[in-house]
């Protein structure tokens, strides 16, 4: 069998909304990213959202919105996709890297502290796979520091911590869009906020600085705008948002798959015990299951985690590593002082982590099959 570790099949409406869009007339920004717009405010309970190219550009939006610039420090964590650092650094900031707690693999707030200095404005907290971070510790930093708290969500829409949706835990939450991600534009993000103000700056920096969108100028609208900022070009399309309203519709319904999957890893892990870590979700936490990771033991197995992918894919299971340590890029060890990082959590987890297939289209026959060519290489390799 060949489970490949990632598939995605739209459906007809979803393609139906995309063809509608396409016949309207009208194809960039408008009114079906304005509904888009309102439709995740609606599933999150945020008052203010802003639609964007890019999870990335939405980070970068929301750092800049909330003031950060050149000679500033934001905190954030190494166990992310590049993006979360690439933002920092569009803005002139310099991103300080925090270990990890090695339970949830998100940030470990207790180790923020003493990393903050007077240049410090802000934390970036990512949600690692859909599990919410700590957001009360978080939120008790930022505002004994008075430091910005902007939440990477781009795994974990749909996911809530103690009862409270991502998307109203932080000044600022980001969304991406990408293909794989629980919610899809294709390419795209959004950035959900409480603060009007925030969001009109967002949605100010996200086109050109201008004072009006081309959709108000030519649906009816006054031709004169003024342009009140250096801004840039991360609008989203009609046409992406189009199949992100028809994506809306079925998220609960592929949120339920995603965790009924997770559930059956769960279960048909569970007595690899001793082998493997799965993962783990706080108490009173909602996981988005954007991401299943898995992380063997290292002592216990006789070959290395990269061996161990290479024997899931001879079998037909296509795997993922989420995520290699941001420190360890060529280009980031160019430019920040990694030589003086100690990040042995992120360093220790990153080397085992194995993330397996996940997503909606994923049968339960598949997962099956998946946990069983586990349970054959354990009984091979496992000493
Ligand atoms: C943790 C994290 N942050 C940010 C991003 C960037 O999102 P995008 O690809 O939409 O720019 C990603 C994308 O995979 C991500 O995994």
């Amino acid at each position: 069998m060949k489970v490949p570790f990632f598939r995605l099949r739209l459906s007809a409406q979803e393609k139906k909304e995309v063809a509608d869009a396409l016949a309207s007339g009208w194809i960039t920004s408008g009114p079906k990213v304005s509904a888009l717009e309102k439709g995740i405010c609606a599933l999150t309970g945020a008052r203010h959202a802003v639609a964007v190219s890019s999870g990335t550009a939405g980070l970068h939006l929301a750092l800049e919105a909330l003031g950060i610039t050149v000679g500033d420090q934001v905190i954030t964590t190494p166990y992310t996709m590049i993006a979360t650092i690439e933002a920092i650094l569009y803005t002139g900031a310099e991103p300080v890297l925090v270990d990890i707690d090695a339970a949830t693999l998100n940030i470990d707030p207790a180790l923020i502290e003493s990393k903050i200095t007077r240049k410090t404005k802000a934390i970036v907290a990512v949600d690692i796979a859909g599990c919410p971070c700590d957001y009360r510790r978080l939120r008790a930093i930022a505002r004994k520091y008075h430091l910005a708290l902007i939440a990477d969500a781009a795994h974990s829409l749909g996911a809530d911590y103690r009862g409270q949706a991502v998307g109203t835990l932080a000044d600022a939450t980001v969304f991406s869009f990408y293909s794989t991600k629980n919610l899809t534009t294709g390419e795209g993000g959004m950035v959900l906020t409480g603060r009007k103000r925030l969001a009109d700056e967002i949605r100010l920096l996200a086109l050109h600085g201008m004072t009006s969108s081309g959709w108000k100028r030519y649906a009816g609208g006054s031709w004169k705008y003024d342009v009140v900022r250096l801004g840039y070009k991360y609008n989203l399309s009609d046409v992406s948002a189009a199949l992100g309203l028809g994506q809306l519709r079925g998220f609960e319904k592929r949120q339920a798959k995603r965790a009924g999957l997770a559930n059956r890893y769960n279960r048909k892990l569970a007595d690899l015990g001793g082998l493997l870590d799965l993962p783990f979700c706080p108490d009173g936490s909602n996981h988005a299951w954007h991401l299943y990771v898995i992380r063997p033991i290292p002592e216990r197995w006789g070959i290395s985690r990269d061996r161990l992918i290479v024997e899931l894919e001879n079998r037909g299971v296509g795997c993922g590593v989420h995520f290699i340590p941001i420190h360890t890029f060529t280009h980031v060890k160019k430019i920040l002082p990694v030589g003086r990082y100690h990040l042995p959590i992120c360093e220790r987890e990153a080397g085992r982590a194995i993330s397996l297939p996940l997503y909606p289209d994923l049968t339960l026959r598949e997962a099956d099959y998946v946990c069983e060519v586990i349970h054959e290489l354990a009984k091979r390799f496992v000493g």
